[in-house]
């Protein structure tokens, strides 16, 4: 694990709920379970199954995207995480972890920056699940990651032919629109997902790199 700087309070709970999912809350708000993890996984797949192998991917949650990068062949796995807690309980076994493995590198930090540390062209995919979406944030602070400034700064990382995919609680007319500046083949991918007994659908928001 990659040390960033220190977060000021520790706002991360996991408790193991009375059906037995463990879930993960930050500052009291619920972030996922080990229950549902449909999206999380064909997040990895949707990229890997067009080719991708150096990846980078925001945040870690319970470890379910970076896990399915590993055991579907990715050679590269870069993942941003915010909060060190969420890290050491993966690592210690919880949700899909631990992630052992010589081809990951799990940077405690803000996607942002450690987007922005990587160099021009040197990435597959980025694939990012930081959030609830464009319309839907739990925190404030993420609502720049889905404005065309950093949408730019993620083109720039990829080669030509890379993805940008985001995921989202629901489809966003906007997010496409702001992907077409740099992306093409934009599309939005319906998950259908069970919640309890409900059905539902997630979203993953997709673009390629010309
Ligand atoms: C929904 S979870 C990710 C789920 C993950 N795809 C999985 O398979 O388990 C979102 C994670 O992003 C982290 N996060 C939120 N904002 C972030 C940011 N700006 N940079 C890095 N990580 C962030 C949260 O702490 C949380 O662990």
């Amino acid at each position: 694990m990659t040390e960033g700087p220190a977060p000021e309070t520790d706002p991360v709970h996991l408790r193991r709920r009375a059906d037995g999912a463990l879930e993960l809350r930050v500052n009291g708000v619920f972030v996922m379970d080990d229950v549902e993890t449909t999206s999380e996984r064909l997040l990895a797949t949707h990229v890997l199954d067009q080719g991708a192998r150096e990846v980078l991917v925001g945040g870690l949650g319970l470890g379910f995207t970076a896990a399915e990068m590993l055991a579907q062949g990715a050679r590269r796995v870069v993942v941003a995480e915010l909060h060190r807690t969420v890290v050491a309980a993966v690592q210690d076994g919880h949700g899909a972890g631990p992630l052992d493995d010589d081809r990951i590198e799990i940077v405690v930090g803000d996607v942002r920056d450690v987007v922005a540390a990587q160099d021009p062209q040197s990435l597959d995919a980025i694939c990012l699940d930081v959030d609830n979406g464009p319309d839907h944030l739990v925190h404030q602070h993420n609502a720049e990651l889905y404005q065309p400034d950093f949408l730019h700064v993620c083109a720039e990382r990829l080669r030509p032919g890379g993805h940008l995919v985001v995921w989202s609680w629901a489809d966003s007319k906007e997010l496409r629109r702001d992907l077409r500046t740099h992306f093409e083949k934009v599309t939005s991918i319906r998950v259908p997902v069970l919640l309890g007994n409900r059905e539902s659908d997630y979203w993953l928001i997709s673009g390629r790199k010309p």
